[in-house]
């Protein structure tokens, strides 16, 4: 009798020990995961920073390549400053969105919006035979914060333009209003997603442009970005791909939130 008593004794201290460390092991999961978060917020930072300063820098380059050129120059370092602003808007507002803060929303022009991406961008689109075709109406308007969603729709159209970068092609950028609901989409005609793909795509630090193709990305974290970002907007992505020939971004912004 005092033998079972003292085994169950035993037992009853081995499963409060098990019960302990497997406390511990829990929270030192947790601790991991909460660094594993500022990891990779941290680095969604860095990379919409370094999305900007891309062009920056070329045009700084242009401007020094044709000093002679006073029109040019002139543009140039306009183009510059304005990044320099942007760069600096857009960190305060990432790191919003990485810490997880709601910023003001407020009603935003979409055509706008848009056309300021691609006076970001230095590089014109048709040098690599890409043709843009932009459909938005000049009215329709977002309720959002405008940094975050403008490089959400500039991650989109550089996902695009990497994938149309050996052929050319067709960048569709269009929006309609749904009553409810504003519909952006981000299509092109390039080499698609393939299937074993498409599950992974929106995961941070999931890419296809590692080393092998001399495209502009490569860290795997624009669309985890988008993802977040659209999230904190209430709002949907999702996309749909034709491996080899087509792919669209769907993104639905509710317009009162
Ligand atoms: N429009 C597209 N057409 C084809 N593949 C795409 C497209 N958009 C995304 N992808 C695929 O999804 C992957 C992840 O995209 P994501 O934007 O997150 O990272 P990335 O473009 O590889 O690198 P970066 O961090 O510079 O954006 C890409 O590597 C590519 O394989
Ligand atoms: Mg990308």
């Amino acid at each position: 009798m005092t033998r079972i008593i003292e085994k169950r004794h035993a037992l009853h201290r081995n499963l409060q020990l098990h019960k302990q460390q497997n406390n511990n092991l829990k929270l030192q999961i947790s601790q991991l995961q909460a660094l594993a978060n500022i990891g990779v917020n941290t680095a969604m930072i860095a990379h919409e920073i370094n999305n900007l300063l891309t062009p920056l820098s070329n045009y700084a380059d242009l401007a020094l390549l044709h000093l002679d050129d006073m029109e040019l120059t002139k543009k140039a370092l306009k183009k510059t400053s304005r990044n320099c602003q942007r760069a600096s808007k857009v960190m305060q507002s990432i790191l919003a969105v990485a810490n997880g803060e709601t910023e003001k929303k407020q009603v935003v022009n979409l055509a706008e919006l848009v056309d300021e991406i691609f006076s970001c961008l230095c590089r014109d689109f048709s040098k690599d035979n890409i043709a843009v075709k932009i459909e938005i109406p000049n009215d329709l308007t977002i309720f959002a914060v405008p940094v975050p969603i403008q490089q959400v729709l500039m991650n989109l159209i550089l996902n695009s333009r990497d994938a149309m970068m050996a052929n050319g092609g067709i960048l569709t950028v269009k929006a309609i209003d749904n009553g409810n609901s504003v519909e952006i989409e981000v299509a092109d005609t390039g080499k698609g997603i393939s299937a074993v793909n498409m599950g992974k795509i929106f995961l941070p630090f999931f890419t296809t442009k590692k080393d092998a193709e001399k495209t502009s990305g490569g860290s795997g974290l624009g669309l985890a970005f988008c993802k977040k970002a659209v999230q904190q907007h209430n709002g949907t992505i999702s996309f749909r791909s034709d491996p080899g020939k087509a792919t669209v971004f769907k993104i639905i912004l509710p317009k009162l939130q």
